[in-house]
């Protein structure tokens, strides 16, 4: 019966990927008059896709280098990214969700509906980590601060009298998940290995998935969803952890109202506050999209920022003096982070070198625009800025291939906490926190975490190149840029 079964199976998968195929490949907007770097069709950049994971660098910045004055496209497997001049910034930043939609471009890459069961226009966490989140940062920091130190204790495990090496990805990784989750979900959850692993795995899963989905028409996402993501998985994993913390809280609510004593004060409580989950499904589901967002984004900053601090270990000094002067004064808090302008700039300057893309923020466009010079886009295109070439242009930056982790020192003197040149600060010369109204919201969040861990590093440890120097600190992964899972540092307490 099975092997009867197997080969119909097979075909069915199959002439559906096909029809998907065609039906995909059809709906594309037309970009024919827009020219284009690397692989000249979409097909054959499917075909190629080892290359294009590997290559896409290269193409941004043949582009980027080609076409001065012009918008040009790059094969992206499925889609065409028309790539922006920085002279389109301003345009980018002020239009209107209803011209250019972020949450349209996210979904089209991510399928979140498939792969995480939220729809896109459900959205209300963004709020939350807009306002509440970076409003409750100071009340929160002793707890953040402690769940730092907690975890560098026990992933580095670091002694004094010597070096130990350790692989700067997974231990970043552990950390920034601990340090994160302390704010999302609070204690005991925030250490428990099974929801640090789970949050952890699910990106490298959705992008597999993805992978997939985005060859399939809308209409036959559902069907092609059952087949291809691991959603239901997830969930009842998700579920099972984040459960139990969540009918405990919902007890409280029942029993004692809106407080009680005790009250967590984290973003799960701020979630169930506000009443929009009803089930414990969709509020684990939105629990791990935060994760999502949050986690490796600022572990993959965090691990560059060690590489780059083992990779120049005279700066290490500078920091530290900074530090101990700063946290004498200030103790530590968030004033204190403020006052932290060689950190920040080290982090920034961090941001700009490596970062987490070679392209982006991601928009579509929601109807046909005419560009400021005169480029036509399509209704359905998708638009990004070439942002890792911008970072290194020499026209925006000196010496912009160089290193330079007090760059932004001099820039940020005389201002005063939050304005010009601070790591949270949007600019046209910096895209890692994207642009205008959806410009990530997390940043402050980031921020204070980033320069938490770094500040502790400097004060507590000393860190140099492991013993593989060859090995290069970042990898492009099609668009992203990934911190290289066989970069080690070596690194040492410090006896004070
Ligand atoms: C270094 C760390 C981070 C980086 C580099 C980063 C980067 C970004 C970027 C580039 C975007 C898209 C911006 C745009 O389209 O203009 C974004 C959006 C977003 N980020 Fe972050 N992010 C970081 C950390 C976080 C954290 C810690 C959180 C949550 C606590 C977070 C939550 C979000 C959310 C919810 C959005 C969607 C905003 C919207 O749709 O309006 N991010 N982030």
């Amino acid at each position: 019966m099975d092997s009867l079964f197997t080969p119909y199976l097979v075909g069915g998968i199959f002439s559906a990927l096909v029809v998907a195929c065609s039906f995909s490949f059809l709906r594309r907007p037309s970009l024919g008059h827009i020219p284009v770097v690397g692989y000249s069709s979409l097909l054959a950049s499917y075909w190629f896709g080892k290359g294009l994971e590997v290559d896409h660098d290269r193409f941004v910045q043949e582009g980027y280098d080609k076409y001065k004055s012009g918008v040009f496209k790059v094969a992206n497997l499925t889609h065409w990214i028309v790539c922006l001049r920085r002279n389109h910034v301003e345009f980018v930043a002020r239009a209107p969700e209803d011209l250019l939609s972020a949450g349209q471009a996210a979904e089209n890459l991510l399928k979140i509906d498939y792969t995480f069961g939220l729809k896109i226009s459900d959205d209300y966490h963004v709020s939350l980590v807009q306002s509440t989140l970076t409003r409750n940062l100071s009340v929160l920091y002793g707890g953040l601060r402690d769940e730092i130190v907690a975890a560098c204790n026990e992933y580095f495990n670091a002694k004094h009298d010597e070096w130990k090496s350790i692989s700067v990805v997974r231990v970043t990784l552990q950390i920034a998940s601990r340090a994160s989750n302390r704010i999302f979900v609070g204690l005991p959850l925030c250490r428990d290995p099974d929801w640090l692993d789970l949050n952890i795995n699910i990106p490298h899963a959705i992008v597999e998935e993805t992978r997939i989905l985005r060859f399939f028409p809308s209409f036959m996402l559902p069907i092609a969803a059952k087949f291809f993501t691991n959603l239901s998985g997830r969930t009842s994993r998700g579920v099972a952890l984040l459960g139990p913390v969540i009918k405990e809280r919902l007890q409280h609510m029942e029993a004692e109202g809106t407080n009680w004593s005790d009250k967590p004060n984290d973003f799960l409580q701020w979630c169930l506050d506000t009443k929009q989950d009803t089930s414990l499904t969709s509020l684990t589901r939105r629990m791990i999209l935060i994760n999502f967002g949050g986690i490796h984004t600022t572990s993959g900053v965090f691990s560059q920022a060690l590489l780059n601090l083992a990779a120049n270990p005279r700066h290490a000094q500078t920091l530290r003096d900074e530090v101990e002067i700063v946290v004498s004064k200030h103790g530590w808090t968030r004033e204190a982070l403020s006052k932290m302008r060689k950190v920040d700039s080290f982090l920034k300057e961090t941001l700009r070198f490596g970062g987490i893309s070679l392209l982006g923020p991601l928009r579509q466009a929601m109807s046909d625009i005419s560009l400021s010079d005169g480029a036509f886009i399509p209704r359905g295109t998708l638009l990004a800025f070439p942002a890792y070439a911008i970072h290194h242009d020499g026209a925006m930056y000196e010496n912009p291939d160089v290193f330079e982790p007090f760059r932004f020192v001099d820039m940020q003197h005389g201002e005063s906490e939050g304005s010009g040149h601070q790591m949270v600060t949007l600019s046209p010369g910096l895209l890692t926190f994207g642009l205008g109204k959806h410009a990530c919201p997390g940043r402050f969040f980031a921020a204070t975490v980033l320069k938490t861990m770094l500040a502790h590093v400097v004060l507590s440890y000393d860190v140099r190149r492991g013993s593989d120097e060859s090995v290069p600190s970042t990898l492009r992964v099609g668009d992203a840029v990934v911190t290289n899972p066989l970069a080690k540092v070596m690194i040492r307490e410090r006896v004070n």
